[in-house]
């Protein structure tokens, strides 16, 4: 399962054939850590003309401690950038964003961060749209570019609400984002929960996680045990010794439990009486053939796991009042439900099911419960689904997105984390790809 040609690249043998042959060359991502917490460096802070909302952003940047800038000559190398396009409302005013960029960008540490902020496209003000939406193009492209383990989002802010951004440009500027980029996240005006320390910003929370015994579940579980939550940890009976060593790990629970069956919201229920905080929608199977050669069983077994059982279960648990207010829901769609993919229509149905559950609901549940729908759509992750594809299917799938390498379930688990928090009540109706930027669907 190691990605074993990312290893020979960092060699020097691998550094002198991959660059003779024109091979991809990923670099090392660096990943969050309790000693590497941050940026390895100072923050860049740019704006492309004059914006309303400059001192409030840089107010909001200063507060989190990271070693903020507004003057390149004092940032020789940054290791993030933030340029606040707000003020661009029509196309002239792009100007200003290449001119705040181009001098600085090459200079950018590797593993840099970069965030450009705008806000949504106006439905009447064609200019503007024009202009904002050309920072979308901007935005994937420079992802491409960047190279050396960088990234580069667009974050879309509410006009006038820049503190709800804060657990989301505390997200985007670490190391927990390391294999996110290209991809543009738009904010609601609504406001934050405080944060009593943002090292356990899940403490006396509890979250449920499903299929949590191994993969990127287990993983989701872990980080947000790491982030202060009480997890029950839900699988099929199937695993449970799995489930309960998974459990015991991060001082959880375990409920064995087929998330398909017709009392499991009830089961979920009776195992959290104080209510849920964080529902995470992980668990997932992939049953694939072409069309032409699925039997029906293949096609309902993988909508019933993927799809049904989410809003089955999500709709009974809302209704019942066990998800707590200002409680999260994180379900888990993929870039197949995004592209599609050859052998996945039952897959790729699934998945494209929970994009539209999430759009659907998430401005519902805000306004009757109080709570944010989101998901992420992982891309080519390291698990045992991945190790199973075959190996050539499986070098593509690891080498075609900008970080030119596969992510890890941490990767999804720190962007289940970020939607989790109670600081995230702006996040809602987003879904988040952590793909490193796939070319697939892009
Ligand atoms: N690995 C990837 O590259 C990738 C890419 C895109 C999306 N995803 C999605 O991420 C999620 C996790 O994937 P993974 O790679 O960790 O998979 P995995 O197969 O390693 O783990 C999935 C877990 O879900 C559990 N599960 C399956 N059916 C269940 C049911 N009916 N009730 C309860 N639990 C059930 C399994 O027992 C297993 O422990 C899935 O939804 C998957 O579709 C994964």
């Amino acid at each position: 399962m190691a990605d074993r040609y990312l290893h020979f690249t960092g060699t020097a043998p691998g550094r002198f054939l991959t660059r003779r042959l024109g091979l991809p060359r990923p670099a090392p991502l660096r990943r969050w850590s309790p000693g590497t917490p941050s940026l390895d460096g100072p923050l860049l802070h740019l704006t492309a003309g004059d914006s309303a909302i400059t001192r409030e952003l840089g107010a909001l940047l200063a507060a989190t401690g990271l070693d903020v800038t507004d003057r390149a000559e004092h940032a020789e190398r940054p290791a993030g950038i933030v340029l606040d396009a707000t003020a661009v409302t029509a196309p002239g005013g792009l100007t200003a964003v290449h001119a705040a960029l181009h001098p600085v960008i090459r200079s950018l540490a590797p593993g840099g961060r970069v965030v450009v902020v705008g806000v949504r496209p106006s439905a009447d003000d064609h200019h503007q749209a024009a202009a904002q939406q050309a920072l979308e193009g901007f935005t994937r492209s420079l992802g491409k570019e960047v190279g050396r383990g960088s990234t580069v989002q667009l974050l879309r802010i509410a006009p006038g609400a820049v503190a709800p951004a804060e657990s989301t440009l505390r997200f985007l500027l670490s190391p927990r984002s390391a294999y996110l980029s290209g991809q543009v996240i738009e904010l609601t005006p609504a406001a934050p929960d405080p944060v009593a320390d943002w090292t356990a910003p899940l403490a006396g929370r509890t979250a449920l996680v499903t299929g949590a015994a191994r993969g990127i579940g287990a993983s989701v579980a872990g980080v947000l045990a790491r982030d202060g939550a009480r997890v029950i940890c839900l699988d099929v009976p199937q695993v449970r010794d799995e489930l309960a060593r998974t459990a015991e790990e991060l001082g959880g629970t375990a409920l064995p439990l087929d998330i398909t069956a017709d009392d499991a919201a009830d089961r979920i229920a009776a195992a959290a009486p104080d209510g849920l905080d964080v529902l995470v929608h992980n668990a997932g199977i992939t049953r694939d053939r072409r069309l032409a050669n699925m039997p029906a069983e293949r096609w309902t077994s993988v909508v019933d796991v993927n799809l049904d059982s989410v809003l089955r279960t999500t709709d009974a648990l809302l209704k019942a009042g066990t998800v707590n207010r200002g409680g999260r829901i994180v379900a888990t769609a993929s870039i197949a439900g995004i592209a599609g993919n050859n052998g996945q229509t039952n897959y790729a149905a699934s998945k494209a099911g929970i994009i539209g559950l999430v759009r659907a609901l998430a401005p519902h549940a805000a306004a009757d419960h109080g709570v944010t729908v989101n998901a992420v759509a992982p891309g080519f992750i390291e698990t045992k689904m991945t190790a199973a594809v075959p190996l050539l299917i499986r070098e593509a799938g690891r080498r075609m997105n900008s970080l030119a390498q596969g992510g890890l379930p941490v990767d999804v688990a720190e962007t289940t984390a970020w939607f989790a928090q109670p600081a995230s009540t702006a996040v809602n109706g987003q879904i988040v790809r952590v793909c490193g930027q796939s070319l697939l669907g892009a």
